[in-house]
């Protein structure tokens, strides 16, 4: 596998978007997209991606955990984290690789700030800790309706966390909160309706990543993309 070399930074793209909205899956397809052309990279989730914050994400999505305060909610999210910015992505950023997280800050942003209704100021003081003020290259925003977001998970058989379990007006909350904060970064988030083919939000997300980091990419792969 090829990198770029520890004497440059690697890239870090963040994914975006309520429950259901599908990001999970585009952060897959570029994950595999990325390993497909020889670029070192790597998939991520937050709240986990280590030993530690994936004990949390498990406090944190438990259904049996319904007297939980919104503020130890926010803490829990920036603890996982903290954990998961300093034993994993660091280390991989500074190897030169492309880190592709699947959530970050502005989900607390969104969920929290907008969706809990906490202190958005309080909210960003939080952020800036649990991420070690590591900020996102790139960010996708997977835009899709909450009614339609719904009824996808009702059609999934899986069971609904603690979150999802929060209902369809948090939900809404969450998605206007997202749209208010990619519209005050435009240089960093692309914004994407998810309401199109698996396949189609898959070449947008890749074009726009190829031209993004044009020089990075083509100097990681050196060859032509696949
Ligand atoms: P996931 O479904 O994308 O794995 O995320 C787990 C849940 O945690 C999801 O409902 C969104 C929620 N969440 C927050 O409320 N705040 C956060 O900071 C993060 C990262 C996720």
């Amino acid at each position: 596998m090829i990198n770029v070399g520890k004497e440059s930074r690697g890239k870090f793209v963040t994914f975006e978007g309520i429950d259901a909205s599908g990001k999970s899956v585009q952060a897959k397809l570029l994950y595999q997209r990325l390993q497909n052309n020889g670029v070192d990279s790597v998939l991520l989730r937050d709240p986990g991606a280590t030993r530690i914050s994936e004990r949390v994400r498990d406090i944190l999505l438990d259904n049996a955990h319904e007297e939980m305060s919104p503020w130890a909610e926010l803490l829990l999210y920036e603890a996982a984290r903290a954990q998961m910015v300093e034993e994993t992505i660091f280390p991989a950023l500074a190897d030169g690789k492309v880190v592709i997280c699947d959530r970050f800050y502005d989900s607390t942003t969104a969920y929290q700030g907008y969706g809990r209704s906490l202190d958005l100021n309080l909210v960003k003081q939080a952020n800036t800790i649990g991420s070690i003020g590591l900020v996102p290259d790139l960010t996708f925003l997977i835009d899709l309706d909450p009614h339609v977001a719904i009824e996808r998970m009702k059609k999934s058989n899986r069971a609904n966390d603690r979150m999802e379990s929060a209902g369809i007006e948090l939900q809404k909350r969450v998605f206007d909160g997202y749209r208010k904060v990619a519209a005050l970064e435009p240089e960093r988030f692309s914004v994407i309706s998810g309401d199109q083919e698996i396949k189609v939000i898959e070449k947008i997300i890749w074009n726009i990543f190829k031209n993004k980091f044009e020089w990075f990419f083509s100097l990681a792969t050196g060859k032509e993309d696949r």
